[in-house]
């Protein structure tokens, strides 16, 4: 028995593998990935040591693993041993999650990358696919409830991210139903943490937006105090002005990636298959954007955010952060909710996640002091 792991290095794939770690268990665990396998193997024993804040990790689980190198966007053949007889599961969480930039890639990772995985799978006709897809492939649908079982591009996309995880999840419904295989289709929403990581490490869009807003911040303080501002002098409250787009009554489904990988652990577990199960691995309630914006300015003293449909005229953090950031002005403007039937049917009694206060968001936005590393940490 084994289990195939691709995207380990990634903020959901290195919480998986800490999960399947901790487990009083001895199934080797194959990771795909695209550096060298010892760099591989490094790069994973910082991630999930970090995420190890607990111990759970058993003594001797790295050696569980076994890394082989795989590009997913590459063309050549999987590595040998990749595909083993007595492969019982493959949880592909890979992916490209760039939101911005040359849809060309993104669809390689993504959709021809996720063809790869399936021609993968196909030597293996006992092994349960998890594939981790997004609460996004709903596209622009704006209103009304998101059922799990819905996969329809009729609104369209905002960005080549969604389009490829949707084109990719399309692919393996096909997949399945033509293979009768049993499949667990994922969706998360948006993951966040209240343990901000460091240098190195992969960090939820909200954390990293939070860092360019600090970097922002302190270049004003330097250049005020190369100035010959009067020592001790501090920024005023509303030093930094930080136009946020977005609906200012708009709202996010943010869940918390520790819970969501408990969820998606025991969705899988429930799914005894044969056939697809689509799971929405989503928080019960959105997050009001105006709640995320006062938790920014909690953060960073200094900072006035004020959510605004549209900037003319944007400065540099907010042409940046229009860039990366751009698709909180349409989500946060979409009034739409996701039906969670599947997941509270297959997650038994594990309880919904605690709610998203003002205290979780001011924790998830901090920034770690500059220098600090994920091994010195
Ligand atoms: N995080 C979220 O909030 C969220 C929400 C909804 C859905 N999801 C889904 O969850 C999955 C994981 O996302 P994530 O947040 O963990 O992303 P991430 O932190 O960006 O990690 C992406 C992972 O994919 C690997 N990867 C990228 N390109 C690859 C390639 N060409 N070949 C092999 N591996 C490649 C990366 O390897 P390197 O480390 O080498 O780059 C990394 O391990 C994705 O399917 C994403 O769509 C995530």
């Amino acid at each position: 028995m084994s289990v195939l792991i691709t995207g380990a290095t990634g903020f959901v794939g290195s919480r998986l593998l800490h999960h399947l770690l901790s487990q009083d268990d001895d199934t080797p665990v194959i990771v795909l990935g695209r550096d060298a396998p010892e760099v591989l193997l490094d790069r994973i024993r910082t991630a999930v040591g970090w995420l190890d804040v607990n111990g759970t990790v058993r003594p001797g689980a790295f050696g569980r693993l076994r890394c082989l190198r795989a590009d997913l966007a590459g063309r050549g053949p999987f590595p040998d041993g990749a595909a083993p007889a007595g492969l019982t599961a493959v949880w592909h969480c890979a992916a490209a999650t760039t939101l911005r930039g040359d849809p060309v890639p993104v669809h390689r990772v993504n959709v021809i990358g996720t063809r790869r995985v399936l021609e993968l799978a196909d030597r293996v006709p006992a092994a349960h696919l998890v594939h981790v897809s997004t609460a996004y492939v709903a596209g622009r649908r704006a209103h009304g409830v998101i059922r799990e079982t819905d996969l329809c591009d009729a609104a369209g996309f905002h960005n080549a991210y969604e389009q490829s995880k949707f084109t990719a999840e399309r692919m393996v419904l096909r997949w399945a139903r033509d293979a009768r295989r049993t499949v667990t289709v994922l969706r998360p929403s948006v993951l966040v943490d209240d343990r901000p990581a460091p240098e190195g490490l992969p960090r939820h869009p909200f954390a990293v937006l939070s860092r360019s807003v600090r970097a922002t911040l302190d270049e004003r303080a330097a250049r005020a105090s190369a100035a010959a501002r009067p020592p001790g002098t501090a920024l005023s409250q509303g030093a930094l002005r930080f136009r946020l787009p977005g609906s200012p009554d708009g709202s996010l489904n943010l869940v918390q990636a520790d819970w969501s990988v408990r969820a998606m652990v025991r969705a899988v577990a429930a799914h005894r298959g044969p056939g697809v199960l689509t799971v929405h691995v989503t928080h019960p309630d959105n997050t009001p954007v105006r709640a995320i914006a006062r938790a920014f300015e909690a953060v960073h003293p200094g900072l006035s955010v004020e959510i605004t449909p549209r900037i003319g005229d944007p400065t540099r953090l907010e042409a940046a952060m229009l860039g990366d950031f751009g698709f909180m002005t349409a989500y946060s403007a979409q009034h739409r909710a996701y039906d969670r039937t599947h997941l509270l049917a297959c997650t038994g009694d594990l309880p919904d996640p605690r709610p998203l206060d003002g205290a979780y968001l001011e924790r998830a936005l901090a920034v770690p002091p500059p220098g600090r590393t994920a091994a010195g940490s």
